[in-house]
């Protein structure tokens, strides 16, 4: 009999990858200081995958047992035509989770159409509460907007929806308990996240401004006692619940605990890089691939199984080594 099950994806230390992540443009509407310099010089449309290749790709991981996908950037939601690409991604057969992460600028405008094209998941990135602070941090953005916008996807229906807030030290570490009682208030989700060192940043240190997830915790719990939990996505968030209340707490720890060991992910950039890991180098070119044999594939379910191979063991992030890696956030969507 033929075996029906689809092929997986195991790399050469026994993990299966099951969870592409897709940045679907490098471009985003804001510019924080930790993930893009002030200037930024974008790709050029020839450089960048066309939604046809996306899908493509997309197709491909799909059947080879990929069953969730999540749609990063920049900002995704500044992609033309991304709705329709989330329609054709969500009806891959074999698929079970299509989730996105965003800046929140655009959802006033996008929560209804991301719930309609069978978005399940929103994660929203927002470092601040409060709107001078939020304007230096984003460099452009303005907090009403995302504030709004996260009124938008509630009331669009999104469930479980996801805060995620990169804190820094004497930047907005005195927020981290009003961040969580402004999710205890709306019944949403918390990630805290240690900078990591992707791309030269010039208007601060990374090193200076570290600040732990222990540290983080400690501030949490100050107020709120935190019970840990064994829920996971498989990825690098450490979840804890709040006593009395429905919401997750979540810490993305990549300098003080390492989660590599669990990696279930890769990741395409814009420009039709697959990377193996978000803190290596490592990576396929798929563009190249698909540009050869258009519209085709089977080139590419041999280039991706292939890849699996490459997947380093771990990631390799230092604060001040001289292994900083020159690829910035926007690029791979986090
Ligand atoms: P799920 O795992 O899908 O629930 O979401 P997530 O929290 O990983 O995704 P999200 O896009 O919200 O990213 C939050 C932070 O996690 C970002 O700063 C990402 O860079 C970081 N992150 C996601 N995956 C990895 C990883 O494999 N390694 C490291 N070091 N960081 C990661
Ligand atoms: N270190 C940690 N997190 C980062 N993000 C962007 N750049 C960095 C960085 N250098 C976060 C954003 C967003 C997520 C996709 O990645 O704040 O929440
Ligand atoms: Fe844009 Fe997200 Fe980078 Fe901020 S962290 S500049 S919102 S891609």
């Amino acid at each position: 009999m033929l075996d029906q099950q689809p092929p997986s994806l195991i790399d050469n230390f026994g993990r299966r990858v099951d969870y592409l992540r897709i940045s679907v443009t490098d471009r985003c509407d804001f510019r924080c200081v930790y993930c893009m310099a002030e200037e930024m010089t974008f790709l050029p449309r020839s450089q960048i995958l066309s939604l046809e290749e996306i899908e493509l790709i997309a197709s491909a991981f799909v059947s080879l047992g990929v069953k969730k996908i999540r749609i990063t950037g920049g900002e995704p939601l500044v992609r033309g035509g991304i709705l329709s690409l989330l329609e054709t991604i969500r009806q891959l057969e074999g698929l079970d989770e299509l989730v996105m992460t965003t800046n929140g600028s655009q959802l006033v405008n996008y929560a209804q159409g991301l719930r309609q094209a069978g978005v399940s998941r929103l994660n929203i990135s927002i470092d601040s509460l409060q709107a001078d602070k939020f304007n230096a941090i984003t460099r452009v953005g303005k907090l009403d907007k995302v504030l709004q916008g996260i009124e938008s996807a509630r009331r669009a229906g999104f469930k479980r929806i996801k805060l995620n807030a990169v804190i820094q030290k004497g930047q907005n570490d005195d927020e981290i308990l009003d961040l969580v009682d402004y999710c205890l208030e709306r019944e949403l989700d918390i990630t805290f996240i240690e900078e990591m060192p992707l791309g030269q940043v010039s208007d601060h240190s990374r090193s200076e401004q570290y600040c732990s997830s222990d540290e983080v915790r400690a501030a949490v719990e100050a107020r709120y006692p935190l019970i840990p939990t064994t829920e996971t996505s498989m990825g690098p968030s450490r979840y804890y619940r709040l006593a009395n209340s429905p919401i997750r707490l979540g810490f993305i720890s990549p300098h003080s605990h390492n989660f590599c060991d669990q990696c279930n992910r890769v990741r395409l950039t814009a420009e039709g890089r697959l990377l193996l890991c978000l803190g290596n180098e490592h990576s396929v070119d798929l563009r190249a691939i698909l540009r050869r044999h258009p519209g085709q594939l089977e080139p590419l379910r041999e280039a991706i199984i292939q890849s699996m191979h490459l997947k380093p063991e771990r990631h390799e992030f230092e604060l001040d080594g001289e292994q900083q890696i020159l690829r910035f956030m926007n690029m791979t969507g986090g």
